[in-house]
């Protein structure tokens, strides 16, 4: 598998993986099976420009770059200017005209920065990011856990994966607890994933080789590896509203 060596938590693992998460947001909102293509497109491309920092806006650098690669494909124009339309604005809220055009924004907010994956991708992407250089790891982990929750705001969601959200967010909202009361079992998986950073570890094996040692550390392990294995989408799907 191809390794982003900027940044292991933006690698074609998160590429592909969102492929996946928008085409599947747009089947169970009603889109096309076109529209769904288009989606999976746009997801193997929306972090191709992605480096381990949020002090630029990789969004627009990501579809200046995807504009370049589609120039080069056999692709009429409407299709290519609906990927770069939602590798664009899949970072913040805009006003979003059609499930293809939120769909990688879905697929990124609620299956991989919520859910319980997130404690581990999350805990990792400190590890690795720049911007958190000579900060003290648990505090860096309590800002950025902050940072992220702050940006997020359920009403920019549609109300059809409202119950999906909430789901998503409990695991991240409950991680985010524990991490500032400094739960034992918190603190030690947090740890697990920075050194796995410091390692440049793939995220998938230290997530793999994480030995859980209470029954919520095995909890999340086992809800994060499910998702990782595709096994989350039946049940997802029956939290969603068509
Ligand atoms: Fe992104
Ligand atoms: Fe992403």
């Amino acid at each position: 598998m191809t390794r982003n060596v900027i940044s292991v938590t933006h690698d074609f693992g998160h590429l592909k993986r969102i492929g996946i998460g928008a085409s599947w947001f747009v089947k169970v909102m009603g889109g096309t099976k076109e529209e769904q293509e288009i989606a999976y497109a746009a997801g193997l491309l929306h972090d191709i420009v992605r480096p381990a920092s949020e002090k630029v806006c990789h969004a627009e650098a990501s579809a200046k770059e995807s504009e370049k690669i589609l120039s080069k494909l056999r692709l009429d124009k409407d299709t290519k200017n609906l990927i770069v339309q939602a590798i664009k604005d899949h970072r913040l809220p805009v006003k979003w005209v059609s499930p293809l055009h939120q769909s990688v924004y879905l697929a990124d907010k609620i299956l991989e920065q919520m859910g319980a994956f997130v404690a581990f991708r999350r805990c990792y992407y400190v590890g690795e990011c720049q911007d958190y250089k000579g900060v003290e790891m648990e505090e860096a982990f309590r800002k950025h856990f902050a940072y992220r929750m702050d940006r997020i705001k359920k009403t920019d969601f549609p109300k059809s994966v409202r119950r999906l959200l909430d789901y998503q967010w409990k695991w991240l909202q409950d991680f985010s607890v524990l991490l500032n009361k400094r739960e034992p079992w918190a603190v030690r998986m947090s740890s697990h994933m920075f050194e796995a950073a410091m390692k440049r570890i793939h995220l998938e094996d230290a997530i793999r080789s994480y030995k859980p040692d209470s029954k919520d550390a095995e909890r999340y392990r086992k809800e994060a590896m499910d998702y990782l294995e595709g096994k989350k989408f039946g049940e997802f799907e029956k939290l969603v509203n068509p």
